[in-house]
């Protein structure tokens, strides 16, 4: 257990290089982790929001081991996993936007790790416990050597948390020799908090529910006529103002921010609040009923007409 998601991905990059023996991670541009120097390379979310996503103050050779990929690349992927120690990835990004994996991607990243020898680290800091209760592995069948959660672990508390295979944990202290620790990590308050939520998540036709809302969220974008290509799986979703598909970090940036700039400014008039940025995920919740996703329907298709003239 952790106090956050980037204290949880920090852990388990240490572990990662602990186990193998090796230095280099790989990492997907447009990928966001956490405020960690050694992936503030090419960040998304916020990073690229405010147009850092190579952050001042991270000396280069805090990234000398950082190796980028683009998003959905399996070849790209591939080459640079040789003598890496691991691969940490969304398995559905949600930091460059919402990006889906194509089929066949997260399963080559498997079988690349296991030729390799790399460890394939699933960050579902924000896929976890929202897109399955099992995250985005039960979605799509793809094991993690390691994974890392936050956000919702932590039921609006600060808790983050990473696992994996026995073996590599092994080597985390006191077990192993591999150092971690942290002062508030697991703390009772927040981490009853965060179990009460994963209980509640249990509950029959949450997930339903949750695909229910997200679904209709897109069907409203769509029929407000905003000139946009929408990403979803679930109850999160992204609408880029891009003229094409988006499935990587140059496509995504290809939006036009300031046309998705005033069509937020014209939801927040309504009171509907979307994502302060193109490049963060929309949510539903299961607070939304019908009553507030009829709402962001008129919302939608009134902020449509308002940026179309
Ligand atoms: C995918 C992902 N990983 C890690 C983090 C970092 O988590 P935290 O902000 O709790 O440190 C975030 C935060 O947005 C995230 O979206």
């Amino acid at each position: 257990m952790t106090s956050s998601g980037s204290e949880a991905v920090t852990g388990a990059l240490r572990l990662a290089r602990a186990a193998t023996g090796r230095d280099v991670i790989v990492k997907t541009i447009g990928g966001y982790h956490g405020a960690i120097d050694v992936l503030l390379v090419q960040a998304g979310s916020g990073a690229t929001t405010l147009g850092v996503p190579d952050s001042p103050g991270v000396p280069a050779s805090v990234t000398a081991n950082t190796r980028l990929v683009p998003y959905n690349d399996l070849a790209a992927a591939e080459a640079a996993l040789e003598g890496a120690a691991a691969i940490i990835i969304e398995p559905v990004a949600g930091n460059m936007g919402v990006v889906l994996p194509e089929p066949g991607y997260l399963e080559g990243l498997r079988a690349a790790c296991d030729r390799t020898g790399a460890l394939l680290i699933l960050d579902e800091v924000i896929t976890g416990f929202r897109i399955a209760r099992g995250g985005a592995q039960e979605r799509f069948g793809v094991r993690a050597d390691l994974t890392c959660f936050g956000k919702i672990i932590g039921g609006g508390l600060p808790v983050g948390a990473f696992g994996g295979r026995a073996d590599v944990m092994a080597e985390l202290a006191p077990e192993g020799p591999c150092y971690q620790a942290g002062t508030l990590s697991g703390n009772p308050l927040a981490t009853a908090a965060g179990l009460a939520v994963l209980c509640e998540l249990a509950a029959p036709g949450v997930y339903e529910r949750l695909e229910a809302s997200g679904a209709a969220l897109e069907d409203a974008i769509r029929a407000s006529g905003a000139p946009v290509a929408i990403n979803r799986i679930g109850s999160m979703l992204t609408p880029f103002f891009a003229p094409g598909p988006v499935r990587d970090y140059a496509s995504a940036t290809t939006a036009d921010t300031a046309a998705y700039g005033a069509f937020a400014r014209e939801l927040l008039a309504r009171g509907v609040y979307p994502a302060p940025s193109q490049f963060e995920c929309w949510f539903t919740g299961l607070t939304h009923t019908d009553a507030e996703l009829a709402h962001t329907r008129r919302a939608l298709a009134e902020a449509a007409e308002a940026i179309a003239g």
